[in-house]
């Protein structure tokens, strides 16, 4: 049985009809076709399906989506401002803060997070806050250096 759900996914409001045990995760990709939202592990270990739910990073593996009744998911899609992209998608750029890039959509939006929240005081507190977030090329000491170069 489908269930009624209306949220705003990068500013759009919709109206949808989802299964119960549809994922956040997979209402973003299969359903809504916001591929940039990645599938690593699908159980909360490695950080790939980041995205913000009212401002708040959420892994969207762990989460229904009918949990989120009028709430307001941001992806990477809803990132940039147009063309221009946002600072930390300049700065993981610069710093090269990725190899394969896989990871990187969940990266950039921890990474949005740890700035807004003020935990980007210190390279320790950065990769703590990072921690949940894995890169198998190792990108790690860039990707601290882009989230230091935006929070400064
Ligand atoms: Fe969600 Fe790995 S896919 S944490």
């Amino acid at each position: 049985e489908q269930i009624p759900l209306s949220l705003k996914v990068n500013g759009k409001k919709l109206k949808l009809k989802v299964e119960p045990r549809t994922t956040l995760l997979d209402l973003l990709r299969e359903n809504l076709n916001l591929t940039g939202t990645k599938k690593g592990c699908d159980y909360g270990q490695c950080g790939a399906c980041t995205v913000h739910v009212d401002g708040q990073r959420v892994n969207s593996c762990l989460s229904f989506a009918v949990m989120h009744e009028g709430q307001e998911i941001t992806t990477i899609e809803g990132l940039a401002d147009g063309d221009k992209l946002h600072p930390m998608q300049e700065a993981f750029v610069k710093h090269d803060g990725f190899q394969c890039g896989y990871c990187t959509p969940g990266q950039i939006m921890s990474a949005v997070a740890c700035v807004r929240e003020g935990h980007a005081g210190s390279e320790g507190e950065i990769r703590e806050y990072m921690s949940g977030n894995i890169c198998r090329c190792g990108a790690y000491t860039n990707i601290v250096a882009a989230i230091q170069d935006v929070k400064s």
